[in-house]
């Protein structure tokens, strides 16, 4: 398979073109200095050059409180560019995979938020990144949207994917305890997003890593427990004590009713050791 793996610089990116290499696949992962997704003649001009059979699409604005004060950079990247390529694939009759969040969702629901339910974006960032759903929904029909949450990776910059190393180093740090989400392993999702480009699939689909949700504090224990660090340097904070531009869902656990087609991904606690063996 040829694919186009877009913001080729990101955490899932980078997990992507690893594993689609791994299989087989040739893989262009282009960086956003050498494809702007908001440049649609670009975008076209790379898709009719390419002859992808697919793309995946890594590329997002995603400083969620940077796009408080933000909004038109995020919605031209989290929405525009998000339509440029779907609209690309439905010229070149490519398969078009796009990722989207678990905070399309408001929090209010107990449990697992599935396909069926209804979003209510809090943030600029969240109201971006549906609206880049729905564009790509419109005018390409066979677009697969896949909604993930709380990703951590090799590459990840943000604060799940970074922990281990910073209780490696003995630094202390604060974890929100009363936010809730279902992590996720990039390299998981990278497979998953693959086996959903060649299922003929299209519409919503939730991935996530199986097993319980946790908080930011049940992961980062977690985090001890499997790399033998200091639960000690793990403090608990509220999501209130903190202050932050952006409001995030309190609950944004994602289960599915359409996903099982393909079985459940693996327990994020088994992601977890596997991450931190770097496997
Ligand atoms: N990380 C999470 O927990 C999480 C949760 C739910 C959903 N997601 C979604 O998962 C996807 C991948 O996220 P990630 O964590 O891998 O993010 P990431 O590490 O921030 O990677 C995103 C990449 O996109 C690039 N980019 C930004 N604007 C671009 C543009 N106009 N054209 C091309 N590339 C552009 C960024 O480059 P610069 O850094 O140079 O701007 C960056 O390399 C995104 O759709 C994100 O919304 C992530």
């Amino acid at each position: 398979m040829k694919i186009l793996v877009t913001g080729a610089e990101g955490m899932v990116a980078r997990a992507v073109a690893r594993v689609c290499a791994g299989l087989g696949d040739e893989v262009a992962a282009l960086a956003k200095r050498e494809l702007d997704i908001t440049d649609r003649d670009a975008v076209s001009r790379v898709m009719i050059e390419g002859g992808f059979d697919t793309v995946i699409n890594c590329a997002a604005y995603t400083d969620v409180d940077g796009a408080e004060s933000n909004p038109d950079l995020c919605f031209a990247v989290n929405a525009e560019g998000v339509e440029n390529l779907a609209k690309a694939c439905r010229d070149a009759d490519s398969v078009f995979v796009t990722i989207s969040t678990d905070y399309v969702f408001d929090g209010s629901k107990e449990g697992f938020y599935d396909e069926s339910d209804e979003p209510a974006p809090q943030s600029v960032y969240a109201a971006a990144k549906l609206e880049g759903e729905k564009l790509a929904a419109a005018s390409y029909a066979r677009s697969i949207i896949v909604r993930s949450g709380w990703i951590f990776g090799p590459g990840g910059t943000n604060f799940l994917s970074v922990m281990p190393d910073l209780l490696s180093d003995r630094k202390k740090i604060t974890a929100i305890e009363d936010s809730f989400g279902t992590p996720t392993y990039a390299v998981d999702l990278a497979g998953r997003l693959r086996e959903l480009a060649v299922s003929g699939s299209e519409g919503v689909f939730h991935v996530v890593n199986s097993g319980e949700g946790t908080s930011y504090l049940g992961f980062a224990k977690e985090i001890c427990s499997a790399g033998g660090f200091d639960d000690a340097l793990v403090a608990p904070v509220s999501s209130a004590d903190l202050e932050r531009a952006a409001p995030r869902p309190s609950n944004s656990q994602l289960g599915t009713i359409r996903g099982g087609i393909l079985g459940p991904l693996p327990d994020w606690r088994d992601a977890v050791k596997r991450y931190l063996t770097r496997d």
